[in-house]
């Protein structure tokens, strides 16, 4: 579903380049969930931006869905990701001025789907915001607000989906409910998932843990089943 090879990402400030991913390769199998951890400042978010085609590699390859993304132009990249990819933030990322309701239906009205709105309510519904369908945002706390980030980034059945430290700005309690919806949404929808994550906790739920460290992958294990059982049921 996911193969990155040679990843190089490198940011220019004045006369001193800083290489932040360092010769990373990986591929994630269709229907795959792993984890990505490693300390703040180890390339986490950046190495997501280029898997999902929101940034282009320095060098490197990135193929989504056999497709790759750095032969093609930023309106290609958008129309797939668009297509197969969806995203939740640490930050929520949810627009201030349109309705819980408005914000899930966004990606699926992009894409022309009449049932937008049917299928806005049931997501809603299913993170247990039924009742929240017109507030806004900022009527919301930070739980709710992640509960609506994530009917949104499924309302387009995406082939993939990343997430950045979904519960890093959420208590212990509100994060283990995001956390267990994004699971069972997930379980559901049989999307292959990739989660940034500093809560090593939330790793061993995945089946695959790849540790990032200044820019380079250092471990790639696997998750041993009765480990991430014991919070599945
Ligand atoms: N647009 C940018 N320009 C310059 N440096 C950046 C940019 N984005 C990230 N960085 C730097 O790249 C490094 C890795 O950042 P990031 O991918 O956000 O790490 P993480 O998500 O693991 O905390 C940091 O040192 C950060 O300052
Ligand atoms: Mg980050």
């Amino acid at each position: 579903m996911l193969q990155v090879a040679h990843l190089t990402k490198t940011y220019r400030s004045g006369t001193r380049t800083l290489t932040v991913l360092q010769d990373v390769s990986f591929s994630v199998a269709e229907g795959e969930i792993c984890a990505v951890v490693g300390p703040s400042g180890s390339g986490k978010t950046t190495l997501l931006g280029l898997c999902a085609g929101l940034d282009l590699p320095t060098a490197g390859k990135v193929w989504l869905d056999g497709q790759d993304l750095t032969v093609l132009d930023e309106d290609a990249r958008a129309a797939l990701r668009n297509r197969l990819v969806g995203f939740v933030f640490q930050t929520f990322q949810l627009l201030p001025t349109l309705t819980a309701l408005e914000n899930v239906m966004v990606p699926a009205e992009l894409r022309g789907d009449r049932t937008a709105r049917r299928r806005a309510i049931e997501l809603l519904e299913r993170v247990g915001l039924g009742d929240r369908l017109h507030h806004y945002p900022r009527q919301l706390s930070g739980g709710e607000q992640q509960r609506v980030a994530l009917a949104r980034a499924f309302i387009n059945r995406p082939r993939i989906l990343f997430a950045d430290e979904p519960t890093g700005n959420l208590d212990a309690e509100t994060g283990a409910v995001v956390e267990d919806l994004l699971f069972e949404l997930n379980a559901t929808a049989g999307t292959t998932l990739v989660i940034v994550t500093h809560n090593l906790e939330l790793a061993r739920r995945t089946g695959r843990i790849l540790h990032l460290r200044a820019g380079r992958i250092v471990a790639d294990e696997p998750v041993h089943a009765t480990t991430s059982a014991t919070r599945h049921g």
